[in-house]
């Protein structure tokens, strides 16, 4: 099988384990606090704290604003974890429809903030691309909401220069085993804004209030700090891999596309096609990992309050993805693509069924 997922690691993630193990050090050491600098200076924050999910991050994060029964929008396609952490942090959803890039439609959002005044707003920057952050940025400043981004799937990504996570009030990342920096499990949040890390502190740190132990290990933070040299080499690599994808597949498929002004780093490479579900039976049954990322969306999952979103429910029926993993070879990429192609032809022949 082909997998969509792969993580590896190196004989230096190996030693900094060992490392860790002799030096007796396994939490809250030095490793945490080097990852957390590194990965503060890459995206540009003054303020980064690595927590052990990019829910809990989502959730602290919202804590941290204050959310007890205000309003917080979400786009209504991304991983369910967006919507889960607004309730569990007290919070009350309202879901917006996304736009042609599958981010969060800043036209919408404008009614949903004229309608439901928000206290945040949480764009995600889903499949490795930003959302359209200078228009959400520019509503916050006409509006006063707060801009969380969502950037569990867009380490390395780029809007306008600047890299996602580093250009809202705060952000939320994950470091599960099949992000683009993967630790097994982890998550971080960034802020610029002093007060506001003041707040996050007092989550990470016993004592100011009830709370949970939220924090990494060493090892992870270890994983963490040798695959963050090697990110932007990889992110290169699943470009590439995305561009020959796209120039043989355009004329069968909806491909990807990047939003002018964006740095893609597909963390996954997601197409659209009328005939989704039997193209992803056939490239199974060829040993392709296809999948669909994702299969509902987060206003009926959780039976939320929304605005009309017919972009989403059109989207939500023809997308799936493809391997983009880094380690795929020029081959397994040719292969993966002539697969589709055989399988559009297969599924669009009155003679036979896939
Ligand atoms: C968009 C998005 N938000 C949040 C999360 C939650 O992260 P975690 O699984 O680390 O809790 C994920 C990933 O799993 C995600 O893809």
């Amino acid at each position: 099988m082909i997998r969509i997922i792969e993580p590896r690691f190196s004989e230096e993630e190996k030693e900094v384990i060992l490392q860790i193990l002799n030096s007796q050090q396994i939490t809250r050491g030095s490793w945490t606090a080097r990852f957390q600098e590194l990965f503060a200076d890459y995206i540009g924050v003054k303020h980064l704290f690595t927590v052990c999910s990019g829910t809990v991050a989502l959730f602290v994060a919202l804590k941290a604003v204050g959310v007890d029964g205000k309003r917080v929008v979400v786009p209504a396609m991304s991983f369910m974890a967006t919507i889960d952490a607004v309730y569990l942090a007290g919070g009350v959803p309202i879901v917006v429809d996304v736009d042609e890039h599958y981010t969060m439609d800043p036209n919408q959002l404008e009614d949903a903030v004229k309608r439901y005044r928000p206290k945040v707003v949480v764009p995600v920057h889903l499949y490795g691309q930003t959302a359209d952050m200078s228009a959400i940025m520019e509503l916050s400043e006409r509006y006063g909401f707060y801009v969380l981004e969502d950037a569990a799937q867009a380490h390395g990504a780029e809007w306008r220069g600047r890299k996602a996570g580093s250009l809202g009030h705060l952000s939320a990342f994950s470091f599960y085993a099949s992000k683009n920096l993967p630790m097994g499990e982890g998550g971080a949040i960034g802020t610029n804004d002093d007060k506001l890390a003041r707040e996050i502190r007092k989550w990470i740190d016993f004592g100011e209030h009830p709370a949970f132990n939220i924090r990494i290990t060493e090892f992870q933070a270890g994983i963490g700090f040798v695959q963050l040299k090697s990110l932007d080499e990889r992110n290169r690599r699943r470009r590439e891999i995305a561009s020959k994808y796209s120039s043989l597949l355009k004329e069968d498929f909806h491909v990807p596309q990047e939003r002018e002004g964006a740095y893609h780093v597909y963390h996954l490479y997601t197409l659209r096609h009328s005939q989704r579900d039997s193209i992803v039976e056939y490239l199974k049954n060829k040993g392709i990992d296809a999948r669909v990322y994702y299969p509902y969306l987060l206003h009926e999952l959780r039976n939320s309050e929304h605005l009309p979103t017919p972009n989403a429910e059109a989207f939500r029926k023809e997308v799936f993805s493809i391997p983009v993993h880094p380690y795929l070879s020029d081959e397994e990429v040719g292969f993966i693509a002539e697969s589709l192609l055989q399988a559009v032809r297969l599924a669009q022949s009155p003679l036979c069924s896939v």
